[in-house]
Parts: C-alpha cells; structure tokens; sequence
C-alpha cells in the first residue's frame, strides 16, 4: 500500500514573514496529520524559518530547485547541503516551469536528480507534456523521454528516493484538470515503464503523483484512480482554507 503525499508547489509566492503566517495555520490543522505525506515547498528565501517552524511536526519541507554541482562558484544557485542544512527532505526537480521558461533540459534534471539522492533528498520529479504534444497524440512519448531522460543512470535502491509528478502543462494554473480517467490513464502507463525498466516491485512501491489545478473540489475523484497517489498543488496550497481540505481529504 503506497502513502498518498499532498505536496504544495507555492512558486515565486510568500515573502519569509508570509510563509510564516501560512504555517502556523497550516500547523495548527495538520500538526499530527496520519495516512497520509503533507509535504510544503516554499521559495528558497523561507526554508530556513520554515524549517525552524515545522520542527517536530508530521509537515515535511521541501525546495522547488537546486544545483547539481555541491558548492562553488555558481552565482545565483543554491545547493542540496543549503537545503537539508534549512530542514528540507525532499526537492522538486523538472517542474514545468523550469523546463519552458528557464530551458532545463533532461540533462540537466538527471544531474539534480543524482546529487539530491546522493545527498539524501527525496525527489518530486515532474514530467508533463504541452497542449501541442497532447493535441498531436504525443503525450506518452514525451512523458517517457522525460521520465527516463531524467532518471538514466538510477539503481533501484536510488528509485526509492523518488516521487513522479504527472502534470500536464496545460493543466497547470489555467483551471483546467486532466480527467480523473486522462490522469489515471497515463500515471497507469508510467508505472508500467518504471517497471520496464527497473522492476515490478519498485513499480508498485513508487509515489506517483498528479499535477494540474488540484482543488478541494476535484482531489477525490482523483484519488479514487488506482494509480494515483496524491497530488502537487500549487495555486491551492497559497491559503490554508484551500489545502488543508485536500490534505484532510
Ligand atoms: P496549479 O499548479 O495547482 O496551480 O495548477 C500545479 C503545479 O504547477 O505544480
């Protein structure tokens, strides 16, 4: 039986004193929360209060990027010790967004993947095809590109560090959810490629998650799907009346 995760993608949002305020609400309905992995993923700026915040609870922190390389001179970037050193045990590696606005290749998201496990991180990878692909019968051959691309070279005892996010970009922000079936159908196909390629126990045991307007309205046909194990949110995890009811669900 795999352990549904809700995971908060909160993006460029939440100054450090507002995360701190999310927090406490969030804290407060979740503190003991059980069956299920609450896991909340500030900007960069916040997981060090964050991580102050949650010690002791059932909450699990989380970044929403990281470098591959462990220090030097990388301007700008931060790296897996940063993040564990702030309370972090899991990083969101190949999000969307990253992909098409900052160009992060496949390459690159397989380096990130290997040194946050090295380092002991969890890893949420996301993989997700465009309208376009989608339009064009596209979306199973994109999706494995990414999930392999991003995840050549892993063992099976390093698979076990690692979550798959299923977002269709098409889904993210813009209110429109895949149906429950659509989900379902491809996270199906994903399980059965982990199993291809690495093997059928590591298949079952691994979390796969769907993406893409996730709301307290949608998340139970959702998680009625067999293979659906949770859901990354991100405009509902911004206030506390939006996620706890996914979370409590
Ligand atoms: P959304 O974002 O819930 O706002 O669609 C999800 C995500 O990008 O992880």
């Amino acid at each position: 039986m795999r352990k549904p995760i809700i995971a908060g993608n909160w993006k460029m949002n939440k100054t450090p004193s507002e995360t701190l305020k999310l927090l406490q609400g969030l804290v407060k309905e979740l503190w003991d929360i059980d069956g299920v992995d609450v896991l909340v993923c500030p900007p960069f700026t916040s997981l060090a209060p964050a991580g102050e915040l949650l010690k002791g609870s059932a909450i699990k922190l989380g970044a929403q990027n990281m470098h591959w390389e462990e220090k030097g001179a990388y301007t700008g970037e931060i790296s897996a010790d940063m993040l564990l050193d702030c309370g972090c045990s899991y990083v969101i590696l190949g999000h969307s967004e990253r992909r098409m606005i900052f160009r992060e290749t496949n390459e690159e998201i397989n380096k990130k993947v290997k040194t946050a496990l090295k380092k002991g991180l969890h890893v949420v990878l996301c993989i997700g095809e465009v309208l376009e692909e989608r339009n064009e019968g596209k979306t199973m051959q994109v999706v494995k590109e990414q999930l392999l691309d991003s995840l050549v070279g892993l063992s099976v005892e390093e698979m076990k560090g690692v979550v798959v996010a299923y977002e269709p970009a098409w889904a993210i922000g813009t209110g429109k959810t895949a149906t429950a079936d659509d989900a379902e159908d491809v996270i199906k196909e994903i399980r059965e490629i982990i199993k291809e390629t690495w093997d059928g126990d590591i298949a079952e045991k691994t979390r796969i998650l769907y993406g893409g307007s996730v709301k307290a309205s949608n998340i139970k046909e959702l998680m009625s799907q067999p293979d659906i194990d949770g859901a990354l949110v991100g405009g509902a995890s911004l206030k506390t009346e939006d996620f706890v009811p996914i979370v409590k669900y």
